[in-house]
C-alpha cells in the first residue's frame, strides 16, 4: 500500500490521506469496509491522527444553515469562516444543488483538512413530491409502498444536495393526544418495525455511496412516543418489559435494516433524559445491539440536559452527552463551545471523542463524500428529477392505499357516477396546505390537488360551501351549508383536523372534532340526506356521533399532493379502499390508551358476569374502531387455517400457517390478512393478542389466494422477569382475520423446550409471503 497525493483540486484538502492501490491493499488499510465499495477510500486513522482537538470537535457540530421554512438563510460570511476553520461537521435546514456545492467547496478547498460537510433536512414523507403523512402510509399496511415513497424522497432530496434525512420516525404511539402520532406508524411495534425497515431500505437503497440515496436518520431513539399524558417532550415512565417489547422493536428493526444514523429523543425515560442516558445509548444500542452508526442529538437536546436537571452547566451537559454516546450535537453548540473544557476536566472523554469523530468520518466515507464531495450537487439532475410524472403517480397510488373505510352503512359508497347533485361541505375539502402535513420539506401548496378541485373536475353537479372551518367559532356558514345540502342528492362533508393540529408540540387534551365542526355535522345529519364523512387529520379522533349518524365514513388522513384524486376515485369506487387502522380510535378521550394488545386482567371486562370487572361505568370497554379495522366495497371469505407443524422446537423452530382468502363480492379489492398470536400461559402475563404477520393481497372478484406466513419460535419470545429474552414452552394460539376485532380463523402450535430469544423479536423474526 502507498499513500499518493491525488491531483484533482476537488480533493486537494485531504488528497494526501486517500488510499490508492490495488483493492486488496486498500481493504487492509481502510478503517472499516465502506457500505458501497468506494474506489478510493480515506484512511480514517491517518486523518484522525492529523486532526487538532478543535478540528475533532468541529466534526461533532451540526449548525442551522437556515430555518425549516427559510432554508440556507443563515449561510452568511461568518458561517463560511466557521467552515474554513473546520468548526462544522454538518448543516441542517439547507437545500439546493448549487448553493450546497458552493458550501461544500468552501469546506473541501478552503479548510485545512478539507473534510466534506453533511447536509441534512427533515424529509419525512416526501421532498417535493409529498406523500401521505406517515400515519396514513402505515394505514396502507404495505411496507413496499413505504419503501417506494422513501426511494422517491431520496431521489429528489439527494438531487437537491442533501445527504441525510431525519426520518423515518419510528416512535410507537398509543396516545393520540400526542400530536406526533402523525409522524409514525401508530400503536403497534410489529407494524411499526416493518414500516421502519422498509423506509430505511428506501432512503438508503443498496449503497449509501450512490448519489441518489440518502442516509436515514431514524428517530427518536428511546421512548419518545410514551410521553406522559400525550404531552410532547414529557417524560416516559415505563417498565423494562414495555420498553423492550413495545417501544424499542422498531429501532431494532432499523438497526437490522442498516440505518446509518439515529437521533435521540428529547424526553426522559424513567427519569433519565435520553440524550444523557449512557445505559440506553452506549451500553444497549452500541454494545448490546452492536450498532456503530452516527448518533445525533435532537434539536438543542444536549443543552436541555440542564433544564432536565441532570447537568449543572453547559460543560456538564457536554460531558454527559459524550459519555452517553451522542456523536453530534444538533444546533445547541454545546460541543462547539464547552466540550474542550469538559475534556480538559476529564481526559477520559478524549477516547470517547475520537470514537465519535471516527463514526462521523466513517459515514462521510460511506456516503462517498471523500471520493467525490460534489456527487450530490448536480443542478441538471435537480431540475429534472423533481415532481416527475412517475413520482406523482406513486404519490397517488400510496394515497389511495392509505384510505380507510371506517363504515359504510347501507352501502352508500361507492357513489354512482350519476349520483346527481353533490353538496361538498367543509373547509378542509378546499385546504391545499393541510394535505402537505406538518413536515412538508419542499412541498408546494400549488402542487396539491384538493378534494374540491378533484370532485369538481370529476363530477358536473357539485355545490361547494365551507360551513365552518377547524379553528374559528364562526358558525354563520352553517345555514348556507344546510341549504346546499337540502338541494343536493348526497352530502360529502370533510371534517377533522388541519395540518397544524398535529405534529411536534401539537398535543391536544381532547380528541373531539376541533372548532364548531360537530355543530355543522349535526345540522347536516338533520337534513336526512345521504351523508358521507371524509375525515381528515393526523391522529385518531373520538367521533361517536359521526359513527352513529353518518352513512359512510372514510378516513383520509392528510394524503399529500394527490389527496383529491385519491379521495374522489374512492368515493366513486374506481379505488376500492383497502387501508386498515394503524391505531385504535377511542370512543372518548378518556378511554386512551385503548391499544389492542393490552394485558389480560384478573377480571376481564364482562358486564354480564359481574359489575366488578375491568370496564368503564359510562362507556363500553372496546374502541370505536379497532386496530386493523377497515372495510371494503367487497367482502372477503376466510378458509380454515392450516399449519404444517403442530409442534416446533423453541430453539430455531418454525411453522408455516396458511389459509385461503376469497374475494366473495363482485368488485376487485385489497384485503390485509392479519395474523395475531397469544401465549395463554407463561411466566409473565402476556398480551391478549399481538400482531406477528400481515399481508396485503389484491383479489379479483371470485378469486381465491393462498396466504402463507412463516412463524419462527423466536417470535414468541418474551422479556422475562429476569431481564432477558426467552422462548418458553407451551401452547401458542394463532388467530387470523380482517382486523384485531374480526378474527376469522384460529389454530394453535406447541413450543417444545425453551431457548433464549433474539433481541426485539417482533422486529426481526418474521417472514410473510403470499403465494
Ligand atoms: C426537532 C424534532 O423533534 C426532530 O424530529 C427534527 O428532526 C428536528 N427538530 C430538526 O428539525
Amino acid at each position: 500500500m502507498k499513500l499518493v497525493a491525488l491531483s484533482s483540486s476537488i480533493v486537494a484538502g485531504f488528497a494526501a490521506l486517500m488510499l490508492v492501490g490495488p483493492p486488496s491493499a486498500r481493504a487492509d488499510n481502510a478503517a472499516q469496509a465502506p457500505i458501497g465499495g468506494i474506489e478510493e477510500s480515506v484512511d480514517i486513522d491517518l486523518l484522525l491522527s492529523r486532526m487538532t482537538l478543535d478540528e475533532k470537535i468541529g466534526q461533532l457540530v451540526q449548525r442551522m444553515g437556515g430555518r425549516s421554512k427559510s432554508l440556507n438563510s443563515r449561510l452568511g460570511p461568518d458561517e463560511l469562516d466557521r467552515v474554513r476553520r473546520g468548526e462544522v461537521g454538518s448543516y441542517l435546514h439547507v437545500a439546493g444543488a448549487e448553493p450546497l456545492r458552493e458550501l461544500q467547496r468552501v469546506a473541501v478547498e478552503e479548510s485545512r483538512l478539507g473534510i466534506p460537510l453533511l447536509f441534512s433536512m427533515d424529509v419525512v414523507h416526501g421532498y417535493r413530491t409529498i406523500f401521505p403523512v406517515p400515519l396514513a402510509m402505515a394505514a396502507s399496511w404495505d411496507p413496499d409502498a413505504a419503501r417506494q415513497h422513501a426511494r422517491i424522497a431520496a431521489r429528489e432530496a439527494s438531487a437537491a444536495g442533501l445527504h441525510w434525512t431525519f426520518a423515518p420516525m419510528v416512535d410507537v404511539a398509543r396516545d393520540p393526544r400526542w400530536g406526533r402520532i402523525v409522524e409514525g406508524a401508530g400503536e403497534d411495534p410489529y407494524l411499526g418495525s416493518r414500516m421502519a425497515a422498509a423506509q430505511v431500505h428506501g432512503f438508503q437503497g443498496d449503497s449509501l455511496a450512490a448519489p441518489d440515496t440518502i442516509m436515514a436518520g431514524t428517530k427518536h431513539f428511546g421512548a419518545y412516543g410514551a410521553a406522559e399524558g400525550g404531552r410532547d417532550y414529557a417524560g416516559a415512565d415505563l417498565g423494562e418489559r414495555a420498553l423492550q417489547e413495545t417501544y424499542l422493536p422498531p429501532f431494532h428493526a432499523a438497526v437490522e435494516a442498516g440505518t446509518a444514523s439515529f437521533m435521540t429523543a428529547f424526553n426522559a425515560l424513567n427519569g433519565v433524559p435520553t440524550t444523557g442516558n449512557e445505559a440506553l445509548l452506549r451500553t444497549m444500542l452500541r454494545e448490546d445491539w452492536g450498532w456503530q452508526g452516527l448518533l445525533l442529538s435532537d434539536w438543542r437536546a444536549v443543552e436541555e440536559l440542564q433544564a432536565h436537571g441532570v447537568a449543572e452547566s453547559r460543560q456538564d451537559a457536554a460531558a454527559l452527552a459524550m459519555r452517553a454516546g451522542v456523536d453530534m450535537d444538533m444546533v445547541s453548540d454545546i460541543y462547539a463551545d464547552d466540550l474542550r473544557a469538559a475534556i480538559e476536566a476529564d481526559p477520559a472523554l478524549l477516547p470517547l471523542l475520537d470514537g465519535a469523530v471516527r463514526r462521523i468520518l466513517t459515514v462521510k466515507r460511506d456516503m462517498g463524500l471523500f471520493a467525490d464531495p460534489y456527487a450530490y450537487h448536480d443542478a441538471g439532475r435537480e431540475a429534472s428529477v423533481m415532481l416527475s410524472g412517475s413520482h406523482r403517480q406513486a404519490a397517488r397510488k400510496v394515497a389511495q392505499q392509505s384510505i380507510v373505510l371506517l363504515q359504510n352503512d347501507a352501502d352508500v359508497l361507492p357513489l354512482a357516477r350519476n349520483a346527481g347533485r353533490i353538496a361538498l361541505i367543509g373547509a378542509l375539502a378546499d385546504d391545499a396546505l393541510s394535505q402537505l402535513g406538518s413536515w412538508r420539506a419542499q412541498g408546494q401548496e400549488g402542487d396539491v390537488v384538493t378534494l374540491r378541485a378533484a370532485l369538481e373536475a370529476a363530477h358536473a353537479d357539485v355545490i361547494y360551501t365551507t360551513g365552518v372551518d377547524t379553528r374559528s367559532d364562526d358558525t354563520s356558514g352553517i345555514v348556507a351549508a344546510v341549504t346546499a345540502a337540502e338541494a343536493a342528492d348526497v352530502i360529502v362533508v370533510a371534517l377533522g383536523e388541519d395540518y397544524d393540529w398535529s405534529g411536534e408540540a401539537r398535543s391536544r387534551s381532547s380528541l373531539e372534532l376541533p372548532g364548531r365542526q360537530s355543530e355543522l355535522f349535526e345540522a347536516l345529519a338533520a337534513t336526512g340526506k345521504p351523508l358521507v364523512v371524509v375525515l381528515m387529520g393526523g391522529r385518531p379522533l373520538a367521533i361517536p356521533e359521526i359513527a352513529e349518524k353518518a352513512d359512510a365514513v372514510l378516513m383520509t388522513w392528510l394524503l399529500g399532493i394527490e389527496a383529491g384524486p385519491a379521495i374522489v376515485s374512492t368515493l366513486f369506487g374506481e379505488n376500492n379502499p383497502g387501508g386498515k387502522l394503524p391505531a385504535s380510535f377511542p370512543r372518548t378521550t378518556g378511554q386512551v390508551p385503548v391499544n389492542y394488545d393490552h394485558l389480560p386482567s384478573g377480571r376481564p371486562a364482562d358486564p354480564d358476569l359481574s359489575r366488578d370487572t375491568a370496564r368503564y361505568m359510562d362507556q363500553p370497554i372496546t374502541p370505536l374502531y379497532a386496530f386493523g379495522h377497515g372495510k371494503s366495497y367487497t367482502d372477503f371469505a376466510y378458509g380454515p387455517l392450516r399449519l404444517d407443524n403442530a409442534r416446533m422446537p423453541a430453539d430455531g423452530g418454525s411453522a408455516t400457517v396458511s389459509l385461503d382468502v376469497t374475494n366473495a363480492g363482485d368488485r376487485a379489492g385489497d384485503e390485509v390478512v392479519q395474523l395475531y398470536v397469544r401465549d395463554p400461559v407463561a411466566s409473565v402475563s402476556r398480551p391478549v393478542m399481538q400482531l406477528r404477520g400481515f399481508q396485503r393481497v389484491s383479489l379479483a372478484p371470485g378469486e381465491t389466494r393462498r396466504v402463507s406466513f412463516t412463524l419462527r419460535a423466536d417470535q414468541f419470545a418474551l422479556w422475562s422477569a429476569g431481564g432477558d429474552w426467552i422462548v418458553e414452552p407451551g401452547v401458542i394460539e394463532i388467530m387470523v382475520g380482517s382486523a384485531s376485532d374480526d378474527i376469522r380463523t384460529r389454530g394453535e402450535v406447541v413450543i417444545e423446550g425453551s431457548a433464549p430469544g433474539s433481541i426485539a423479536p417482533a422486529a426481526i423474526a418474521t417472514t410473510t409471503r403470499a403465494q
